[in-house]
């Protein structure tokens, strides 16, 4: 089935927030951020600013009704800086005035006096300085210590990767409309909507059934969006708190890009021991992760690093730890992977320099240490693996030594120009690592005329969610799809949502939907037996017809919802899901966090050009494990996407931030994404299909996150390009590998 979105938005008629009509005398608004990365606000001076033309009013912190607080895993952040800053990009006082342009203009009016104090941008001094959001935690499975001994081959190093811009196309924004008796319905371009309405409770001092969150779609959220579009919504809450007035704030790019948290770098040591049968016998990681000035997502996305610090791997000595260090930066948050991502990225450079010490492929210490099922993960949980099929399918499909030979000639027969080719196998749970987090609802109400509609706490992002919520449906009922509607997301008819996040949405809110309409359909199936006068058990209904004993009656799916209605039975339903058999202890750090995982291996060729530094990315070459997938143009398109993000953050998106602690990095002039030129010329993906039970949506497994990580095989592939010019040169482990840094490898002493 096609993405439902697909007509929309081909015409350009599919809805974001700017193309909510707005309310007569709606006003809009604009942040006056922190220039100064941490200090001691001596003055703030806003009078000329007000009396600029257009301005309504300006806000600061004295303004809050509630709490001046919006942390969600510790309470931490300021809405808007009180006495303190503590970052660049720190939001202090908010302008609202009758234009955009009024509000902007009014911002440059905006004085401000900061004494200030010492930055911090590096998770290492902000560690050494004691400065910790949480206490830091390990993750351990046998005892490295006694093992080192055992080794015949033991290798130490450090890694570095830089954060990432989410550049999701639709910036930041929010629209408040002050409903009545101060009641208020919030237009979000959010993921989390439960977040916002929760939030906006807290700062207006509100109980949340005030708050009335809605999200039609938004243009990419990449996890950009998890916890960060808060700030917007209730800012312009706040504002339309005070003047019972709509106000909508849809930020510049340039704003989004400075006040926005991003993918959090890591700094990160790691210890390899290894058998000379290549059997990884020990691991030792340490992660300074860069949290930035507040927690927000951060120890969620650092336990996810302990969680993935083993890759795919099986490795029976396993100690990992992890420190949340606190920058002056702005606070960073999820990214597509949450902190899986630079958990793999170390393992895959310890494996390497192992590699690289005993002259040889890191794909043979890859193969040889692939997670096989029974295996145990560093967390407890026990692996039902995939890791070797996923491999092996590759290897049929792609003949892994063929193409390592095509490098190799073309390499020996080339000066100017080397091939690179890396493997990257990958494992990823899913379930949101915090247990509880694991829940959804769906409400399906079926109408007299035989039509459906679904509300579910998921949120379309891009992802292609709300055409699997309606798969889901037509599936169950058995009707054209054509007869459903999917509607937006509102916290009004699903309450207590999660984000939509950690790649489960469809699994958590599509079995919701599925257990809504199964319990109607049961309802209908009673009713036509009863008309029919026959055995529950005889009803079947296929195609929008009723069978009984598996021949067709002259009742359609209209009229037998009609003869319902008329008995008085309920066509409406609200389900609750939560997957089964997940747990977690933190006191131990063990348990079984996930409801599965996803595999899979994906082979990566580049071409660099050796006189000036610059590449290509011939072929990603993938075996993806789909289980069974649902939608195969969606899931595909998944992994198209995922791996262009990945060999993004690999290769050439390169933040910068000075030693003040401010953004240079700040525009798409200085920000280098992946287009259409720096794509791989071929991605091939194949799919792994299983049968095997698992706990995915029609056992169709999740796929939003798991193949960014195919895009680290490029990181790689281009290092092996290198040292095939120059096989002496020494390479640390500091991605991006962006084009001045491979032709510094390529030339080191020049
Ligand atoms: N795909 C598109 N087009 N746009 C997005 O914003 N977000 C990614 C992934 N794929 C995203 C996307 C992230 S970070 C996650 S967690 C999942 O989609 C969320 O959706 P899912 O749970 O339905 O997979
Ligand atoms: N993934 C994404 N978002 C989250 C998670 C997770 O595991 N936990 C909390 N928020
Ligand atoms: Mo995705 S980083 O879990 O929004």
């Amino acid at each position: 089935m096609k993405n439902i979105d697909s007509y929309t938005h081909l015409r350009g008629e599919s809805v974001y927030l700017d193309d909510i009509p707005m309310t007569n005398g709606t006003l809009f608004c604009a942040v006056f951020d922190s220039p100064i990365a941490h200090g001691k606000i001596k003055l703030l001076d806003t009078a000329e600013a007000t009396t600029m033309a257009g301005v309504v009013r300006i806000f600061t912190a004295a303004d809050i009704p509630g709490e001046n607080q919006i942390g969600g895993i510790i309470p931490d952040e300021e809405l808007l800086a009180n006495t303190h800053v503590h970052f660049c990009g720190m939001p202090i006082a908010l302008v609202v005035a009758t234009s955009d342009e009024a509000a902007r203009a009014a911002i440059k009016k905006i004085k401000v006096e900061i004494d200030p104090l010492p930055i911090i941008t590096d998770p290492r001094e902000a560690k050494g300085k004691g400065e910790l959001i949480i206490p830091p935690r390990t993750f351990q499975l046998g005892d490295t210590t006694n093992a080192w001994s055992k080794c015949d081959y033991i290798l130490e190093g450090q890694t570095e990767t830089n954060g990432q811009e989410h550049l999701y196309i639709e910036t930041q924004g929010a629209y408040a409309v002050p409903q009545e008796n101060g009641a208020f319905r919030i237009y979000s371009s959010t993921q989390g909507p439960t977040a916002v309405q929760r939030t906006v409770a807290r700062v207006l001092n509100l109980p949340m059934n005030q708050v009335e969150v809605d999200t039609t779609r938004l243009g990419g959220g990449f996890g950009g969006k998890e916890d960060q579009a808060t700030t917007w919504a209730v800012l312009c809450a706040l504002a339309s708190y005070h003047l019972k007035k709509p106000v909508k704030y849809s930020l510049h790019r340039m704003e989004d890009m400075r006040m926005t948290g991003k993918r959090h770098p890591y700094s990160s040591d790691f210890k390899i021991g290894l058998s000379k049968e290549l059997k990884i016998l020990a691991y030792e990681a340490t992660f300074y992760q860069n949290a930035g000035a507040a927690a927000d997502l951060s120890p969620a996305v650092m336990e996810r690093t302990l969680f993935h610090c083993n890759n795919t791997y099986f490795i029976p000595n396993v100690k990992a730890t992890a420190f949340c260090c606190r920058t002056n930066l702005p606070p960073n948050t999820a990214f597509r992977g949450f902190g899986g991502p630079q958990g793999m990225f170390v393992i895959e450079a310890a494996i390497t320099k192992a590699a690289d010490a005993l002259n040889i492929p890191a794909s043979e210490i890859q193969q040889k240490n692939l997670l096989q099922t029974g295996d145990e993960f560093p967390y407890g949980q026990i692996a039902d693996s995939e890791a070797n099929e996923c491999w092996n399918k590759a290897d049929e499909q792609f003949n892994i030594k063929e193409l390592q030979k095509g490098v190799d000639e073309f390499n020996a027969s080339n000066k100017n120009h080397k091939k690179g080719l890396a493997i990257m196998p990958i494992c990823f749970g899913i379930s949101f690592t915090k247990t509880l987090m694991n829940q959804a609802r769906s409400l399906v109400h079926v109408y007299t005329d035989g039509s459906v509609a679904v509300s579910t706490g998921a949120v379309e992002m891009g992802q292609g969610v709300n055409t699997k919520m309606l798969q889901v449906a037509a599936s169950v009922f058995s009707i054209d799809p054509s007869k459903i509607k999917i509607n937006t997301t509102n916290t009004y008819r699903i309450a207590n949502t999660s984000p939509s996040a950690a790649s489960a949405t469809a699994d958590l809110n599509g079995i919701a939907t599925e257990i809504a309409c199964t319990t109607i359909l049961q309802r209908l199936k009673e009713v036509a037996a009863e008309e029919l006068k026959t055995e529950l058990s005889s009803v079947e209904i296929k195609n929008e017809r009723i069978y009984i004993d598996g021949k067709a009656t002259d009742w359609d799916w209209n009229k037998l919802v009609m003869a319902a209605y008329v008995k008085r039975i309920s066509l409406s339903e609200l389900a609750h899901y939560t997957p089964p058999g997940i747990h977690f202890d933190a006191t131990k750090e063990k348990g079984h966090p996930f409801a599965y995982h996803v595999y899979g291996t994906s082979i990566t060729t580049v071409t660099v050009d050796c006189i000036r530094g610059i590449y290509e990315v011939d072929a990603v070459k993938v075996v993806h494990d789909f289980g069974k997938s649902m939608n195969t143009m969606i899931d595909i398109g998944q992994c198209e996407g995922g791996i262009v993000q990945g060999i993004g953050w690999m290769t050439m998106e390169e933040i910068i931030y000075d030693k003040e602690g401010k953004l240079r990095s700040n525009a798409l002039s200085t920000y280098k994404v992946p287009d259409i030129y720096s794509v791989p010329k071929e991605i091939t993906i194949q799919s792994l299909t299983t049968e095997k039970n698992n706990l995915a949506i029609f056992r169709s497994k999740a796929v939003g996150e798991p193949p960014l990580m195919y895009g680290i095989g490029a990181y790689f592939a281009l290092r092996n390009a290198v040292k095939a010019f120059n096989p002496t040169t020494v390479i640390p482990f500091d991605a991006p590998m962006t084009p001045e840094k491979v032709l510094m490898s390529l030339y080191p002493n020049t």
